[in-house]
């Protein structure tokens, strides 16, 4: 990077949140490794069983809500970058956890859906909820058991916030990939609708995903988001 962007969309996946303890998704001892993909993150699996569906993820709220889960210094560089840079700046996220807000950030797109969250089956309409819930749980809107689901993004569904995101993508001429794999669409070809732009395309990561993207650094997201992060201010000074 030898000249400051002017307009910045960062994407983060799981590998971001991997050092505050929760498990990326496809790792040898990852999230899906106990669970395959199609019981707990999709909705025939819910259908089929939505007490294992609601188990799977009340597991997931209850840890990220444990003491231990904190935001590390990639989320407070990320969220520390957005308030420093001068420029336009958007942040998607695959995760659904709520590090990033936890950490600072707040242009903050979750186009997966919120951990944190749940949505009734009937109205739509979208709750907060910090504890266990299930078939038996009331919604406020229809006052009867039955219609709530989490308001997570599940395999064969639209992703949230798409136009935004695209249209920010179009703009864009710096786009970061952060820990993921790009394993899944359309976050996994964000970078190529970037590049079409001709924005500048960088890959964050631990290792190699094979995406052809321009610039590349690997190790932990707690040393090398940091480091990017401030070589970019460093243009701003
Ligand atoms: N620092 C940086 N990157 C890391 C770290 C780390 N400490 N640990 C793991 N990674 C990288 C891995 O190398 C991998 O490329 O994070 C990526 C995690 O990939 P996945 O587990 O596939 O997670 P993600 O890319 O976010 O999955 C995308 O798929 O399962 C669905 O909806 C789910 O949002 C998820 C989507």
């Amino acid at each position: 990077m030898d000249s400051l962007p002017t307009s910045i969309v960062v994407l983060t996946g799981a590998g971001i949140s991997a050092e505050s303890g929760i498990e990326t998704f496809r790792a040898a001892d990852g999230l899906w490794a106990n669970h395959p993909v199609e019981d707990v993150a999709t909705p025939e699996g819910f259908a089929a069983n939505p007490q294992l569906v609601y188990e799977f993820y009340n597991q997931r709220r209850r840890q990220l809500l444990s003491p231990a889960t904190k935001p590390n210094a990639a989320h407070s560089a990320l969220a520390k970058f957005e308030h420093e840079f001068d420029g336009e700046f958007l942040l998607v996220t695959q995760n659904v956890d709520n590090l990033h807000e936890r950490a600072g950030s707040s242009k903050l797109l979750h186009m997966h859906g919120e951990l944190l969250k749940m949505r009734c089956l009937n109205s739509r309409l979208v709750y907060d909820i910090s504890e266990d819930f299930d078939f038996d749980t009331e919604c406020k809107c229809c006052r009867s058991p039955g219609n709530l689901r989490p308001h997570i993004v599940w395999f064969g569904e639209m992703p949230f916030h798409m136009n935004q995101i695209n249209m920010a993508l179009e703009a864009c001429d710096l786009f970061i990939a952060i820990g993921t794999s790009g394993n899944v669409y359309p976050a996994s070809g964000f970078y190529q609708t970037a590049k079409i732009r001709k924005a500048h395309t960088v890959e964050l990561n631990l290792e190699r995903t094979g995406s052809s993207f321009d610039q590349h650094h690997y190790g932990p997201a707690t040393e090398i988001v940091p480091a990017f992060l401030d070589s970019i201010l460093q243009l701003q000074r």
